[in-house]
């Protein structure tokens, strides 16, 4: 025993000779450059996944007034929230199988605090309850009826999310009751959204109704800190769209901010994240998933498995649709 101890002090000893001052002169090193990086950084910024430009309009206003990259996402992504034409979030979002529309969302901060709801119903704006979660319990999610009550306990109303016309295609769609992704037509476009604001701080927010007709419960990487959404505000964040089961086996978004820690742009991030996913399903192609990734310059990237994924950017530089490029080429 003694012996064991003694060598296993011997070597923390050599370890902390030989090693620490090393790896704290690296470390100090890296900080100084993400301190002069921030400083220069393009900020503020927003984007989001797909062409949602009036999410990153509203987002893009809030930055604009000095506000903060949490404020700036929670009210962008609530924007597709209320649309009811748009049915993949919110209100209007395609229901279950049993028809039942049920939401997924998840916000996370420059202090890496999150929260996040899960397969709630009833709630027209799960990212707001999601921030509720973070700011008002010690938790970071709650799931269908404990959600849903929480909720209303901090004032939201319940709203009917399923509109006439998600009714109507449900109905259409049992009479084969067949499941099956359809590559880009809105069968699964989550909106998450990445801000850096005027004091350089980075937040996320993601925010889905899931796959239509998905089994009752099902959860996708939405709702997932790490799969759909990660943020580290001294490295940057990133979120993803598409067929959420894929992303959640890599952790896609927390994989993609490593790869940045690492050294990595934000669209070799988002290329290595999809590549990984694709190296895990080398029989099938036939699903979508989208990445988009932002660092503390405020350089952004994005990429996908099948041409058509598309993301918002709005800058000091303007507000554009952004092609992406796809691991896929037709
Ligand atoms: N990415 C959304 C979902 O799979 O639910």
């Amino acid at each position: 025993m003694q012996r064991r101890k003694f060598l296993k002090n011997s070597s923390a000893a050599s370890a902390g000779i030989f090693t620490t001052p090393l790896f704290a002169s690296c470390n100090e090193e890296a900080k100084k450059t993400r301190a002069i990086e921030t400083l220069q950084a393009i900020r503020p910024i927003a984007i989001c996944t797909w062409d949602f430009h009036n999410a990153t309009t509203k987002a893009w206003e809030v930055l604009e007034n000095g506000g903060a990259s949490l404020d700036a996402v929670e009210q962008g992504v609530m924007v597709e929230e209320a649309d009811v034409n748009n049915q993949t979030v919110g209100v209007g979002g395609r229901p279950d199988r049993d028809g039942n529309v049920t939401l997924d969302a998840c916000i996370m901060d420059k202090d890496s605090n999150c929260g996040a709801v899960l397969c709630m119903q009833n709630i027209a704006h799960p990212i707001s309850v999601a921030r509720k979660v973070m700011e008002e319990t010690p938790h970071v999610m709650l799931a269908g009826k404990g959600a849903e009550q929480f909720a209303y306990e901090q004032g939201f109303k319940k709203t009917n999310l399923l509109t006439e016309q998600s009714r109507l295609e449900w109905g259409e769609w049992k009479k084969t009751s067949k499941y099956e992704t359809v590559i880009n037509i809105e069968n699964h476009d989550t909106i998450g959204m990445l801000a850096i604001d005027k004091n350089g701080d980075i937040a996320g927010a993601c925010t889905t109704s899931g796959m239509g007709y998905k089994y009752a419960g099902r959860v996708g990487d939405s709702p997932i800190i790490g799969a759909g959404l990660f943020v580290d505000n001294e490295i940057g964040g990133a979120t993803a769209t598409g067929v959420g089961e894929e992303v959640v086996r890599t952790v896609g978004s927390f994989l993609i901010v490593e790869l940045m820690r690492q050294g990595k742009s934000p669209q070799e991030a988002c290329e290595e994240g999809v590549r990984r996913i694709m190296e895990k399903n080398k029989d099938r192609d036939d699903f979508q998933i989208g990445f988009i990734a932002i660092n503390k310059k405020g350089e952004t990237g994005g990429y996908c498995v099948h041409p058509g994924f598309t993301y918002r950017e709005y800058s000091t530089k303007g507000h554009e649709n952004k092609e992406v490029t796809s691991y896929l080429k037709s």
